[in-house]
């Protein structure tokens, strides 16, 4: 059998550069398609680039050609238009094709823990996790009605050195290192799975080019699951500081900013804690190996190398002064 080639269209993402890379290492022939602007992160060599906007159908038709792939994974599609798209240019001519939903899609908040793939699907707090429902619901009528061989793919917070896990990225570990006070949501007792890209990579790329994941959705997440403090610790230790920490209820910092609200009260609040055994099943032995503390180092080295890496949002950072300001705790008069 000759080397199985994979499409990822994405490819240079937080998850899916880890996934090209270890898609090679596996030994699979990758292609990826995307816009060629990311440049910060880079695929391994021998990896093939197609150029296009995903946006414009006709330019991605273009790119594909009339090649076939083993597994065409999609990263950017986040509405069934976006699917439908993928559906129309790539039924007949992959083997399988994977789509990366979200475990926001997971039963918000979840009735019981750990969340496994049986868990039901609703969020009725965000509306991006409602799409992705709507792109699995689709992909689930094709697989029954005409044997469409998708997979689907629920990640949860997934890092590379990159992202800074908690609203208001950098801007917060530098009002950290400055030794002001920074917001923590609901008592920082709330239990957030983040998992490491390479060890999401590693399981991903062991469901690729399998028969016996078609017509299945499984997550992929870290099995550690530290508190909020825990995270913010984590993070002010790798800046090699003491943090302050203020909690300030959820609902109160998405009635002063209900774009943070929504990622909150629609996601981040509630405690997230995975059952990561139908992965296993298939990709045997697979095991996330990167602890939240040692991600937090990589994600704090990524920033100290280059200063234009470590900007302040001025909005977020007065926002959080006006937080910190009214809900600072103090004794009742
Ligand atoms: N990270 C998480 O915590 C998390 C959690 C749940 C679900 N997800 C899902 O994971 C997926 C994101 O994957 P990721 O983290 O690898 O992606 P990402 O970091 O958002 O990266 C975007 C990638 O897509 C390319 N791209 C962006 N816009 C494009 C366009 N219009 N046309 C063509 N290429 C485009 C970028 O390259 P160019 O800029 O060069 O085009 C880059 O390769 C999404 O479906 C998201 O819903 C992520």
């Amino acid at each position: 059998m000759g080397q199985q080639r994979a499409l990822f269209i994405g490819g240079t993402g937080i998850i899916s550069t880890a996934c090209s890379r270890e898609a090679v290492r596996q030994g699979l022939e990758v292609t990826v398609l995307n816009r060629g602007e990311t440049s910060h992160r880079t695929v391994p060599d021998g990896v093939e680039s197609l150029r296009a906007d995903v946006r414009d159908p006709a330019a991605v038709r273009a790119a594909v050609g009339d090649r076939e792939f083993d597994v065409v994974a999609d990263f950017l599609a986040f509405t069934p238009e976006h699917v439908q798209q993928d559906l129309d240019l790539f039924r007949g001519r992959t083997g399988q094709y994977v789509f990366i939903s979200s475990a926001s899609a997971y039963q918000t908040p979840p009735a019981r823990l750990p969340v496994t793939e049986s868990t039901p699907l609703r969020n009725p707090y965000w509306e991006y996790s409602r799409n992705k429902i709507a792109c699995e619901d689709l992909l689930v009528r094709e697989y029954r009605d005409r044997a469409f061989p998708m997979t689907i793919v629920r990640p949860s917070h997934t890092y590379d050195p990159t992202l800074v896990p908690f609203d208001g990225g950098w801007t917060v570990v530098e009002r950290m290192r400055q030794g002001r006070e920074v917001v923590v949501p609901g008592d920082g007792t709330s239990l957030w799975t983040l998992t490491h890209h390479e060890d999401f990579a590693r399981a991903f790329v062991g469901l690729l080019c399998r028969q016996d994941a078609l017509g299945e959705a499984f997550h992929i997440t870290s099995h550690e699951a530290p508190t909020w403090n825990e995270i913010y610790a984590a993070m002010a230790a790798a800046a090699g500081v003491e943090p302050r920490l203020v909690h300030i209820a959820s609902d109160a910092i998405a009635a002063a900013d209900p774009d943070l609200g929504a990622g909150l009260l629609g996601d981040k609040s509630h405690s997230m804690v995975f059952d990561n055994s139908k992965v296993r099943q298939l990709v045997p032995g697979w095991a996330a190996q990167v602890s939240f503390r040692q991600g937090a180092r990589e994600i704090v080295a990524w920033h100290d190398e280059d200063a234009a890496r470590r900007a302040v949002d001025p909005r977020l950072d007065a926002l959080f002064d006006a937080l910190v300001e009214a809900y600072r705790p103090r004794p009742l008069r």
